[in-house]
């Protein structure tokens, strides 16, 4: 999310600028032959890198090369006292030449390549290390960590792997840690308490796993805690409730569980708090009352159940409530909808007995992002939503509101009101001619009498209005003028054959479609929340060349942002099995990180949920990683639904952030009912009991004996 990370590089500058006045002396610079350091401006010397020093700095540029090869050349090492310089000495200006040291490297984003090299540990008064934004590989040098004067590490976005050096207690000085962007594994040390005036740890975006150390408690100046995107699992250490001066802690994308420690209430500093697309359970501890700094609170995608509590009304400054995606109940306090700085309010699967409007005209001065999906609220829309002033994206689909939709909608960017039980359009859509801006509007699933043919209303603005309620009714109910006993969809890819099985193509890109044979249809609907895509996105026509038609069905898949329905037409009446084919394509690589990405959605087969929760990351792996799920379905009227319906959880906005349903194939097959045991056994025993009496019958009317007998004459 931008603004976090805007945070995070406010609070970053603010601490470089105050480290950088630390160094004083005067500018001075050393060349490839001579290690002499020589004032700025003045030819007088003033001083000379020790040789060891010197000879460390050219070791360590002959592990490094840049990119850019109009870069300043890195064999000879420059250095300098300027405050601005990339590699800085310090003088003991009190003597006449006196000795010099390096005391900070600043090559960040020198397009560098290759190696840190063990022999840094050699610049004893080194403070800065920043080598962020490069190309660097390799593992960090555990002889990094005897740098007991380093106040600042910086090794960001580079392509580091390994671990962590184990042993950090040599780090002793060391202020701001950043390794965040790396490939680094393994667990988070233990030692990291004996870097004691720790105030910012980045460790984000790396496949870190174990559990959070709980000596992290002791690190009494932390400020910033930030482990988003890796893999660390077990619970969140109550120790973290020690962390007094915390103002912000991130841990979104892990594997953590259990429920949220009532000690991280003891954080009475913290302005931002994320736990989102985790395993977490239980309540939101009545202790979190004390949180009334927080700007950002965002729990969303886990298993949080219980009440929302009535607190978050107090939190003043609140601008991102982030609630979508957990089981809670209940209703949101009233005060929400009046806290002054809200800007983005996002909350879905609320029940018993769900969310309601606020009673009397509210207004939220600043709130620009408002998700109300699935949250059972029922009656009409109120018209003050639309004047809300900075209101511009607005989704409260999935509830079961009815009358009209607002006049004053018109104002909005976005508006999703799908499956509701709307019944009366606005004149921003039905009059003409058509407004010159109106949002761009999701309103299908709803109940208006409106005439349309396949795809089109005419007339009416381009907003999505089809498939109305009673338009699947009729398409589901209409006479076939062929009825089968399968169907096979290829989803998001071409037509083909597997054996004798024809699978359909699926790559329409509009948001509904009814094939030309009449025999199927599929429709999608909702918006990534974090995520700009484009409608060729969602489908995905491999472009495999050798592959088989098998792995073919297999390659090709087609997404969506919330819910995507297929519908199985003119099937014969009976028993079928539905199986599902899925891989998870997108969640998957290491480069962008999207393989800690969690994708979960739930299954409904013929309106009835047949599989909660799914994470395709999780279903049994058959060969060639297909992954299928089986279910047994019924069709009476002639008709199938299959249901993908995304409710919140799993990631959100871990790259690329493209949640929600997506699947590969759909074959439905019609049961053709294989005997027990019992019932072959039974018949076989009719048959020879049929023969017995019939052979028994034969001989008595002579039909068997009587030829012998005749042929005896
Ligand atoms: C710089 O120093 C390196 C190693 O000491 C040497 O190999 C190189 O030739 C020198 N370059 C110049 C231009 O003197
Ligand atoms: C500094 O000294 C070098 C020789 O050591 C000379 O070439 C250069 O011109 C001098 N620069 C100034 C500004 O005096
Ligand atoms: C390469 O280095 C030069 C000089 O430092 C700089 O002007 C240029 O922008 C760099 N090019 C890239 C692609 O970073
Ligand atoms: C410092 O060096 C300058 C010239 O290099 C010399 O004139 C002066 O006497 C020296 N001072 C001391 C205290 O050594
Ligand atoms: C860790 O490193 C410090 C100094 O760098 C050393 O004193 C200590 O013995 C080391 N601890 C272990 C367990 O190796
Ligand atoms: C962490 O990941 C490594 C592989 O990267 C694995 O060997 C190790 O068992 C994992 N540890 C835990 C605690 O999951
Ligand atoms: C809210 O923010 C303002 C401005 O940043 C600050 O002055 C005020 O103390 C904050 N209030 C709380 C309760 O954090
Ligand atoms: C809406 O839901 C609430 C709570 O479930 C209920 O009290 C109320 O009667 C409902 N209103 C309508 C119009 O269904
Ligand atoms: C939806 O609202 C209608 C009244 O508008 C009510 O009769 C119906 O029971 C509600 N359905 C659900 C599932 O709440
Ligand atoms: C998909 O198949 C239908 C007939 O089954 C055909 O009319 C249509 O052109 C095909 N679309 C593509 C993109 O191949
Ligand atoms: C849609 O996005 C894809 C990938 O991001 C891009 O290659 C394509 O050009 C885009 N298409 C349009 C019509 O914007
Ligand atoms: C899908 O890919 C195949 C090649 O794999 C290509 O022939 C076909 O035109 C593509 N279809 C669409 C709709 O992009």
């Amino acid at each position: 999310m931008d603004s976090e990370l805007s945070v995070v590089l406010v609070i970053r500058l603010l601490f470089f600028n105050f480290l950088l006045l630390w160094q004083l002396g005067n500018g001075a610079k050393v060349n490839n032959g001579t290690t002499n350091i020589k004032a700025n401006g003045d030819n007088t010397t003033i001083g000379a890198l020790t040789d060891a020093e010197a000879r460390t700095l050219r070791l360590l540029f002959k592990s490094l090369q840049s990119r850019n090869t109009t870069q300043f050349p890195l064999s000879y090492p420059i250095c300098s006292t300027n405050m601005d310089a990339e590699i800085r000495c310090s003088c003991d200006n009190t003597k006449n030449r006196s000795a010099c040291w390096v005391t900070a490297i600043n090559l960040a984003s020198k397009m560098l390549d290759g190696l840190i090299h063990s022999s840094i540990s050699l610049f004893k008064n080194l403070r800065v290390l920043d080598l962020s934004s490069n190309f660097l590989t390799g593992s960090i040098p555990p002889s990094l960590t005897t740098l007991q004067s380093l106040r600042i590490l910086n090794l960001a976005d580079n392509n580091l792997d390994g671990t962590i050096p184990l042993n950090l207690s040599g780090l002793q000085s060391l202020r701001y840690l950043d390794l965040s962007r790396n490939k680094l594994t393994g667990p988070i040390p233990d030692s990291i308490s004996d870097c004691q005036y720790l105030n910012i740890i980045i460790l984000r975006l790396n496949f870190l796993n174990g559990t959070i150390p709980e000596a992290l408690g002791t690190l009494s100046s932390l400020n910033i805690l930030d482990l988003y995107s890796n893999s660390l699992s077990g619970h969140i250490p109550v120790e973290l409730g020690e962390l007094t001066v915390l103002q912000f802690l991130n841990l979104d994308d892990n594997n953590l569980d259990g429920e949220l420690p009532e000690e991280l209430g003891n954080l009475v500093d913290l302005q931002h708090l994320y736990l989102t697309a985790n395993k977490f359970t239980g309540r939101i501890p009545e202790t979190f009352d004390k949180l009334i700094h927080l700007e950002t609170f965002a729990v969303g995608g886990n298993y949080l159940s219980g009440q929302m509590p009535s607190y978050i009304g107090n939190w003043v400054n609140l601008t991102k409530l982030i609630l979508i995606g957990n089981n809670f109940e209940g209703n949101l306090p009233a005060e929400t909808f009046s806290l002054p700085k809200l800007q983005r309010l996002l909350v879905s699967d609320v029940s018993n007995p769900g969310i309601s409007f606020p009673k009397r005209e509210v207004i939220p001065e600043s709130l620009i992002y408002l998700v109300l999906r699935n949250c059972k609220i029922n009656g009409s829309i109120p018209e003050y939503i639309g004047k809300w002033p900075e209101l511009s994206y607005l989704d409260l689909s999935f509830n079961n509101l009815s009358g009209g939709v607002p006049e004053s909608f018109q104002k909005l960017n976005k508006l999703f009101l799908t499956s509701n039980e709307l019944t009366k359009l606005p004149s921003w859509i039905t009059k003409k001619p058509k407004p010159s801006s109106y949002p761009k509007a999701d309103l299908s699933y709803n109940n208006f009498n409106v005439k349309c043919t396949n795809e089109k209303c005419s007339g009416l603005a381009a907003v999505n209005i089809l498939p109305t309620r009673s338009f699947i009714d009729n398409m589901k109910t209409e006479k076939c003028y062929r009825k089968h006993n399968s169907l096979f969809i290829n989803c998001g890819g071409e037509e083909l054959n597997v054996g004798k099985d024809h699978y359909h193509n699926d790559t329409s890109t509009s948001s509904f479609n009814l094939s030309p044979s009449d025999d199927w249809a599929y429709s999608f609907s909702g918006d990534y929340l974090w995520a700009t895509v484009n409608a060729s996105t969602l489908v995905r026509n491999s472009t495999c060349k050798d592959c088989t038609p098998e792995t073919k069905i297999d390659n090709d898949f087609r997404l969506a942002p919330v819910s995507l329905m297929y519908y199985g037409l003119c099937l014969h009446k009976g028993k079928y099995i539905v199986t599902l084919h899925f891989s998870e394509t997108l969640y998957s690589k290491g480069e962008d990180h999207s393989i800690t990405g969690k994708r979960v959605f739930d299954v409904y087969i013929q309106g009835r949920l047949v599989k909660k929760d799914l994470n395709i990351k999780e279903i049994p792996e058959l060969q060639n990683e297909v992954r299928k799920l089986k279910f047994p379905a019924k069709i009476n009227e002639g008709s199938l639904e299959i249901k993908l319906f995304w409710a919140g959880k799993g990631s959100l906005y871990n790259p690329p952030g493209i949640n929600g349903p997506l699947i590969e194939a759909i074959s439905v097959t019609r049961v053709s009912r294989k005997l027990h045991r019992w019932e072959i056994a039974l018949i076989t025993i009719g048959c020879l009991l049929f023969l017995m009496l019939l052979l028994a019958f034969s001989l008595r009317m002579g039909w068997i004996g009587g030829r012998k007998l005749r042929s005896g004459h």
